[in-house]
C-alpha cells in the first residue's frame, strides 16, 4: 500500500501526500514552495497559507484526479496490483500525467527524478485503440505502454496522446499528453460528433471553449479536444498549466458532482470563483454565467462541478478555464422531452419541461446578477447560438447518416431558440414575483 506520495508542479516538490493509521489521508506542503509559489495554488481547497491539511480534502482532491468510473477503477486496481479503494495507491501507477501540471511520484526528492519519451503510435494502432474503447468502454490505457499511464476524471471512454512534429505519440514516464481522445458513449448516437459541434457552436458564439476536432483514422472516429493545461512552445517542447475542476476547488468528493448529490449549483460555483480573488475572478464570473445561459438555451444538461475548471495562474491567481465537455441532449427526442435534466438546478427546478425564464433569472440573482443583465445575455446568446451551430455544422464537413444527425442538432436548436425568444419577448420584470 503506498504510504506517501510527493506531489510535484513544473519539477518542483509541492508536498506530500500522507496515509494516516486512521486510514485518512494528509497532505503536507513543502515550505520551499510555499515560499516561492507565488499565486499558484495546488487546490483552492487546501490553501497553502496553511502547511498541514486533515479532513476529507487531500483524499477528494485526489479522487477527483481519478476517473468517475468505477469499471475503469476496477480495471486499474488489477492491472497495477493495487486496491482501487485507494486514491494513492492507484495514482502512484496513473499520476505522472493527469489534469493540470500536479505530477504524482513516489519518489521524495527535491525535483522531480526520472525521464520521459515519446513513442510514436501507428494509424493502425489508433484506429485499433478506438475500436477496443468501443468494444471494452474501460480499457483506456493503450496496451503496451505501461510507463504511458495517465489519468483524467470523467465516466467517458478516453485515453491521451501528444501531437509532437504533425505526428501523434504515446507520451511516457513524465512527458505530458496535449490532447484527450473520446470515441463517444455507448447508447449515444453521434456522442462525439454531438459534443464537437456544440462545442463549436459555443465558441461561435462567443465563449472561450477548448479546441476539438473528429479524428478519422482507419475507419474510426473521435473527439479529439486540444488540452488548454498543456503549452507546446517553439522548440516543440510540452509544459503544464495548472488547473483544477470545481469539485477539487471545493474539495468535494467526484460522487458529489452532481447537485442533486449534494456538489454545489451556479452559486455555489460562483462564490468559488469570486472567493478565489484572482485578478480576472469578475471576468471569470461573467464567462461562467454565459456558459450557464449557454447550457439552458441548448439542452447541456451534464454541466456538474467537474466540467467547470479553474486555471492557476502564478501571478494573476485563478480563472475560469475554457469550456470542455459541452453536449446537447436536443437531437435526443427519448431524452429531451420530459427526461432532461440539468446538472445544476435553477431555483431549485432542475427538469428542463419545469425550468421558466423567471427561475433562471433568479438563479442567476442568487449568483449576484440583475435582472436586466441576465436578460441582456440571454437575448445576447439567443442572437447568435442559431447560426452558431448552422456554422458548427457546415465547418465540419458532413454526409450522410452524420450530416443528417448534425441537420437535427441544428433544427431543434431553432426551434428552442424560437420558443426561448417568445418567452423573452413577455418578459417582465414582475414575472419574478410569481
Ligand atoms: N481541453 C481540455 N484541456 C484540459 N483538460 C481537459 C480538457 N477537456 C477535459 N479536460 C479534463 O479531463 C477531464 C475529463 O474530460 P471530459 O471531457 O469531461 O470527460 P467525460 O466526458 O468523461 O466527463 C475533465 O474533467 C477535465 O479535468
Ligand atoms: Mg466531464
Amino acid at each position: 500500500m503506498t504510504s506517501q506520495l510527493t506531489a510535484y508542479i513544473d519539477s518542483a516538490r509541492v508536498g506530500w501526500f500522507l496515509r494516516e493509521s486512521s486510514g485518512g489521508i494528509r497532505f503536507v506542503y513543502d515550505d520551499d514552495w510555499r515560499a516561492s509559489a507565488g499565486r499558484l495554488e495546488l487546490t483552492l481547497s487546501m490553501p497553502k497559507s496553511r502547511r498541514q491539511h486533515d479532513g476529507e480534502a487531500p483524499a477528494n482532491f485526489l479522487w477527483n484526479l481519478l476517473p468517475d468510473n468505477e469499471a475503469v477503477l476496477e480495471r486499474w486496481g488489477a492491472r497495477f496490483g493495487v486496491s482501487p479503494r485507494n486514491p494513492m495507491s492507484l495514482l502512484s501507477h496513473v499520476g505522472m500525467d493527469t489534469a493540470g501540471a500536479v505530477q504524482l511520484s513516489e519518489s521524495d526528492a527535491t525535483d522531480l527524478p526520472g525521464e520521459g519519451a515519446l513513442e510514436a503510435i501507428s494509424d493502425e494502432d489508433l484506429a485499433a485503440h478506438i475500436r477496443q474503447l468501443r468494444k471494452d468502454p474501460s480499457d483506456w490505457l493503450l496496451p503496451g505502454h505501461s510507463q504511458g499511464a495517465f489519468s483524467l476524471a470523467g465516466a467517458q471512454s478516453k485515453f491521451t496522446l501528444a501531437r509532437i512534429d504533425g505526428a501523434w505519440a504515446v507520451p511516457t514516464g513524465r512527458s505530458a499528453s496535449t490532447h484527450i481522445f473520446k470515441p463517444g458513449i455507448q447508447g449515444l448516437e453521434f456522442g462525439d460528433l454531438n459534443e464537437h459541434l456544440t462545442m463549436s457552436a459555443a465558441a461561435a458564439a462567443g465563449l472561450d471553449v477548448a479546441e476539438s476536432r473528429i479524428l478519422r483514422v482507419g475507419g474510426e472516429h473521435a473527439i479529439v479536444v486540444e488540452r488548454y493545461d498543456r503549452v507546446t512552445d517553439q522548440s516543440g517542447s510540452v509544459s503544464r498549466v495548472h488547473q483544477e475542476d470545481l469539485a477539487q476547488a471545493l474539495g468535494v468528493h467526484p460522487a458529489l458532482k452532481y447537485q442533486a448529490e449534494g456538489g454545489p449549483g451556479v452559486h455555489g460555483v460562483m462564490n468559488a470563483i469570486l472567493g478565489s480573488r484572482g485578478r480576472d475572478s469578475a471576468k471569470s464570473a461573467s464567462a461562467f454565467v454565459d456558459a450557464v445561459l449557454f447550457n439552458w438555451i441548448a439542452l447541456g444538461t451534464d454541466a456538474h462541478a467537474k466540467n467547470y475548471s479553474l486555471i492557476h495562474d502564478p501571478r494573476r491567481g485563478p480563472r475560469l478555464a475554457p469550456l470542455y465537455d459541452v453536449t446537447s441532449a436536443l437531437p435526443y427526442p427519448a431524452f429531451n422531452n420530459r427526461n432532461a435534466r440539468f446538472a445544476m438546478s435553477f431555483d431549485r427546478r432542475y427538469k428542463d419541461f419545469e425550468i421558466e425564464l423567471r427561475h433562471v433569472v433568479r438563479e442567476c440573482a442568487r449568483a449576484g446578477l440583475g435582472p436586466d443583465d441576465v436578460i441582456d445575455r440571454l437575448r445576447s446568446l439567443i442572437a447568435r447560438v442559431p447560426d452558431a451551430f448552422s456554422s458548427a455544422k457546415a465547418e465540419s464537413e458532413l454526409d450522410g447518416d452524420e450530416a443528417a444527425f448534425a441537420g437535427r442538432l441544428v433544427n431543434a436548436a431553432e426551434s428552442r431558440v424560437n420558443r426561448l425568444r417568445r418567452e423573452i419577448r413577455r418578459w417582465r420584470g414582475d414575472d419574478l414575483d410569481g
